[in-house]
């Protein structure tokens, strides 16, 4: 058993085995290589629209096999593959059944055997001859402002085509539009051609062509079916009455009419215009009238329009209307009148036919007649026509103003401030006439110059500006259209107060004195306006030493006998109303020295001198003649040295006392610095305080004299107030120190 299936399996296996070497051994051996490869095209390479077409391509190839090897053959059009075969043949063929345009281009093949391959060389096929296009129309009758679509197609051409379509009008034959459309993805384009006014019997063409890049195929040019265009509506006509001659009064009336179409989609519009302006229209219906009483205003060139949202005919006619007589025309004696003078306005017809005459004033009629007189009260400014009618037609005249002017009233001057004002700052001044015809011109005058006019146009104020520099003296001058001299107004007085300007502290002579001789300042200021207020400071002395208020630039302190009491720094100040602040107006400060003269040393040491000579001579003499008597005599000769001694210090020493209370004195001054002068001279404190301050020093025979003088001489003194009555006021030196 054993041996029998040994026996029958080794026999299969050696055949098996025998098959596998054999396929090697012919795999191996065998050897392939492709000698050529080229295509043709049959019939030929240029060929004709609708013929058929083989392309073929022919390879050749060697081998050591029995067997014709299996080979992959591919056609290409512009690098495209069209067809892809497994064959073991010598030749392919591609096959066209009916060859198109779009099936120009270049065509090669390719052969493909194991790892081997070979490309035919590249040819051009070229089809001839583009189909005429195809164009069927949307319909056979259209309106005008209607639509009609064409359809232009080339079956069996393929994407993209280029389109002419173009529209014609069959007699005379002109060509009215032409549109092109290249169509990308079909083979067709439909196009919309509007139908208008002008087309009556239209055709439409369609080309098309195909662009191979090197050249192009283009299409005969085909012709469509016939299209009738029916009016929507007709051209307007005009119709006007009445006919002939049309003159003014008669009806006038301009109609336009128009035809439209059943078939029409919408009823067009009517319009009439006259240059620019529509004066009649109507957007239903097929006519539209403008009428009216015919007027020369009514010549002129009529345009009738008739318009649907795509069309429009338009249509025109010139008017003539004859006149029937003039336009009237209105005159006056003059066009401004003054009040209570006549006013003379005349209407007339050239050729006066006989007609009705208005006069009117801005729709008031003023007169039935041809003439309006009146002596005017000053309502009667405005603009006045004339109306002349006969029959039906009135007729309007020029415009003629007419300015009546009313009598201007005396103007009234007036100001915004006080009568005074402070230099520098402005001062308004107005001046209105109540009365009289505006427009006003009103003219300031300063003195007699005019500074200003200003011009109004109602009876309202005019108001005019001024900085004056002094006291100055304003008027008003008032003209309007009046033929009257213009008026003038009252005058308007005006002060002007001027700020103190430039105090200045001076000493007369020199500012070092001797003592006993006089001292004498003066506080001076370059501008200011009276009354002024002077103060004298001495030192750090908060209040004055001396106040006056004078209206001149300059005052006076004097001092007869100076003392060293009197030496020290000196200031003033100076203000007026116009003073904004006393800082502003202070002066500079002076020094004043106080030495004693040469002459009262030399006396005194002559004097003590002489005393004691005296005193020795005479104290020898007693003493020689009265020996036995007293020895008390020489004691009582001294004692009158002391006083004379004493005087001179108390003289010193007075002023001290008093100007401290003069100080007080002028601290109620300070208080009060606004006091009129004669105010302050009657405050009895003060010449109570003067009179009590010197009877302080009886002892002095000498100064009692002069106490009992004080109130005398003290109103003398200010009555000379302030430059002179510098000797008497010296004599009272302590109690002028405080006025
Ligand atoms: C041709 O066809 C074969 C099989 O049908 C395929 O394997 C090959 O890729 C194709 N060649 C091309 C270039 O398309
Ligand atoms: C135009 O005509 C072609 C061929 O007759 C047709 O295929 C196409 O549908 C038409 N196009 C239109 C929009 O009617
Ligand atoms: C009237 O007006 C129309 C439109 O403006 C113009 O075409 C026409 O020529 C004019 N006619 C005359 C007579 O001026
Ligand atoms: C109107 O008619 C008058 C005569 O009736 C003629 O003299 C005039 O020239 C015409 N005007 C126009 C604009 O036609
Ligand atoms: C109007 O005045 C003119 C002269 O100013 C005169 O000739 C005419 O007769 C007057 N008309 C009437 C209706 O008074
Ligand atoms: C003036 O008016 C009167 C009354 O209205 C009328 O009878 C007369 O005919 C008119 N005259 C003219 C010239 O129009
Ligand atoms: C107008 O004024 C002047 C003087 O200002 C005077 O003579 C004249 O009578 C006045 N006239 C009237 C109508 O008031
Ligand atoms: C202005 O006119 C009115 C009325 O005419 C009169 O009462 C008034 O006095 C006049 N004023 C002046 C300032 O003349
Ligand atoms: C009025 O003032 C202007 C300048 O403001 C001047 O030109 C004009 O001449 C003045 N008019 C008169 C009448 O003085
Ligand atoms: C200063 O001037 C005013 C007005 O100019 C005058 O009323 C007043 O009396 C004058 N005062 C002195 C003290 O002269």
């Amino acid at each position: 058993m054993w041996s029998v299936w040994s026996q029958k399996s080794t026999m299969w296996l050696g055949a098996l085995l025998t098959l596998l070497l054999c396929s090697r051994l012919q795999s191996q051996e065998n050897s392939f290589t492709i000698n050529s490869i080229h295509m043709e095209s049959l019939p030929q390479w240029r060929v004709q629209n609708g013929q058929s077409v083989h392309l073929q391509c022919t390879v050749d190839i060697s081998t050591t096999s029995l067997k014709r090897p299996q080979h992959q053959v591919l056609f290409y059009k512009d690098d495209v593959v069209l067809r892809n075969v497994s064959s073991v043949k010598n030749a392919e063929s591609f096959f066209i059944s009916q060859a198109r345009v779009h099936d120009s281009g270049m065509y090669k093949c390719t052969v493909l055997l194991n790892n081997k391959k070979k490309t035919s060389e590249e040819s051009r096929l070229l089809v001839q001859g583009m189909p005429k296009p195809k164009v069927t129309l949307d319909k056979r009758e259209a309106i005008e402002g209607g639509v009609v679509t064409v359809n232009c197609s080339v079956p069996g051409e393929r994407a993209p085509i280029y389109f002419k379509v173009e529209k014609f009008e069959r007699d005379p034959k002109t060509i009215k539009l032409t549109k092109e459309k290249n169509s990308l993805e079909q083979n067709f384009v439909t196009v919309e051609f509007p139908i208008g006014e002008q087309d009556y019997v239209l055709y439409f063409t369609c080309q098309a062509s195909i662009s191979l890049g090197f050249q192009t195929e283009t299409s005969e040019t085909t012709r469509s079916e016939e299209v009738t265009v029916t009016e929507s509506f007709s051209t307007p006509r005009f119709h006007v009455s009445p006919r002939g001659v049309i003159t003014e009064g008669d009806q006038l009336e301009i109609k336009c009419t128009i035809q439209v179409t059943p078939l029409a989609h919408e009823t067009p519009e009517i319009i009439i215009q006259k240059d620019k302006a529509i004066v009649a229209h109507s957007s239903r219906g097929s006519e539209v009238a403008y009428s009216a009483m015919a007027m020369v205003e009514h010549n002129g060139n009529y345009t009738c329009k008739v318009e649907s949202s795509r069309l429009s005919k338009v249509n025109s006619i010139v008017v003539n209307i004859t006149e029937l007589f003039p336009k009237p025309k209105l005159e006056s004696s003059s066009v401004r009148v003054d009040q209570g003078e006549r006013l003379d306005l005349r209407c007339s017809i050239p050729g006066a036919p006989p007609a009705n005459f208005t006069i009117e004033r801005e729709g008031t009629i003023m007169s039935l007649g041809q003439n309006f007189t009146k002596i005017t009260d000053g309502w009667e400014s405005g603009t006045y026509t004339c109306s002349a009618g006969v029959g039906k037609v009135v007729k309007k005249s020029n415009a003629v103003q007419i300015k009546v002017c009313g009598n201007i009233s005396k103007p009234r001057i007036f100001h915004d401030t006080k009568s005074e004002i402070i230099k520098g700052q402005a001062v308004r001044i107005s001046c209105q006439s109540e009365n009289g015809t505006s427009p006003i011109t009103y003219y300031l005058l300063r003195g007699s110059d005019i500074l200003e006019n200003i011009t109004k146009t109602s009876n309202d104020p005019a108001v005019f500006r001024d900085n004056p520099t002094e006291d100055a003296d304003y008027k008003c001058v008032a003209d309007n259209c009046h033929s009257h001299l213009e008026a003038s107004s009252e005058a308007l007085s005006i002060k002007v107060i001027a700020p103190v300007h430039q105090v200045k502290l001076s000493i007369l002579r020199n500012s070092e004195v001797e003592t006993g001789k006089e001292i004498v300042l003066q506080c001076s200021v370059t501008e200011g306006t009276g009354p002024i207020t002077y103060r004298f400071y001495k030192d750090k002395d908060s209040k004055p030493f001396h106040q006056t208020i004078s209206n001149d630039t300059q005052v006076i302190w004097y001092k007869e006998q100076a003392s060293k009491e009197q030496e020290g720094q000196y200031y003033c100040i100076a203000f007026n109303k116009a003073s904004v602040t006393l800082s502003s107006s202070h002066s500079n400060v002076l020094m004043v020295k106080v030495f004693l003269a040469s002459w009262k040393k030399v006396l005194i040491t002559v004097v003590v001198l002489g005393v004691v000579i005296g005193a020795l001579i005479v104290g020898a003499k007693c003493y020689v003649l009265r020996k036995a008597k007293a020895k008390q005599m020489p004691v009582e000769m001294s004692r009158p040295a002391v006083p004379l001694l004493k005087s001179n210090n108390e003289k010193v020493a007075e002023p001290s006392s008093e100007a401290n209370s003069h100080y007080g004195y002028n601290d109620e001054v300070g208080n009060h610095a606004m006091k009129q002068p004669n105010e302050s001279k009657a405050d009895p404190v003060n010449s109570d305080v003067e009179y009590t301050e010197v009877e302080v020093s009886p002892a002095e025979p000498h100064q009692v004299l002069g106490t009992r003088g004080t109130d005398t001489v003290y109103s003398e003194i200010r009555k000379a107030e302030p430059r002179s009555g510098e000797h008497r006021y010296s004599r009272t030196e302590g109690s002028l120190d405080g006025s």
